[in-house]
């Protein structure tokens, strides 16, 4: 399979997608890494590793809605299967939405539907929550409401603070997103209507 990556800033998670397609763990590959920061980490780390990349930067359209558009056509030109959001930060408007649904999907750093946007960790913290953790899912045109693939837990410890449940949550992450890119790639996981169906044993 194809697949585009989005991403915004360090690309830890570009990088844990890159390294399972060479491992065979996902059978795919990125065909293009894609940033609206021209100068993310993440372009850079992707170069190196021989894949081609694409900066698109926000700053350069008119509006939301322009910038979209020019992304999707960016992206398309590069037929992915799976476009897979990785530390983007940019809010997508329905006019990119709607033509990936189904082949579009995230990482959150939060057990959703709990703490969707932004300073998740602070906020569980804040909360006094037990336990934290990432949740990949399709989106869809809601922020960060769309239906769970996969969920990893990672326990709050006694004295936390948000830097480290974020690198405790992250570790997690780099395990399940390739978990779930695999899942979608292979048909195990689809959206239906507005749920995420799954075929045969839970990932
Ligand atoms: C991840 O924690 C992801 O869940 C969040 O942004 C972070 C991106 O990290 N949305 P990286 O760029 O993949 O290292």
């Amino acid at each position: 399979g194809r697949i585009a990556v989005l991403a915004s800033g360090v690309g830890s998670n570009a990088e844990a997608l890159a390294e399972a397609c060479e491992q065979g763990r996902i059978d795919g590959r990125l065909c293009v890494v894609a940033s609206n920061r021209p100068e993310a980490a993440v372009l850079a780390r992707a170069s190196a590793r021989g894949l081609p990349t694409l900066a698109l930067d926000h700053r350069a359209y008119p509006d939301r809605a322009t910038f979209d558009a020019a992304l999707h056509d960016a992206l398309a030109n590069f037929e992915p299967d799976l476009v897979v959001l990785a530390g983007f930060m940019r809010i997508l408007s329905p006019a990119f939405i709607t033509p990936w649904r189904g082949r579009l999907i995230n990482i959150h750093p939060s057990l959703l539907p709990r703490y969707p946007g932004l300073d998740t960790h602070a906020r569980a913290l804040a909360a006094g929550d037990r336990e934290a953790g990432a949740t990949v899912h399709f989106v869809i045109e809601a922020l960060d409401a769309g239906p769970a693939i996969l969920q990893a837990r990672v326990p709050v410890e006694v004295d936390d603070n948000p830097e480290r449940l974020a690198a405790r949550v992250q570790e997690e992450e780099h395990r399940i997103y390739p978990l779930a890119v695999q899942a979608c790639l292979s048909g195990r996981v689809r959206l239906a209507g507005d749920r995420a169906e799954l075929l045969g044993r839970p990932l």
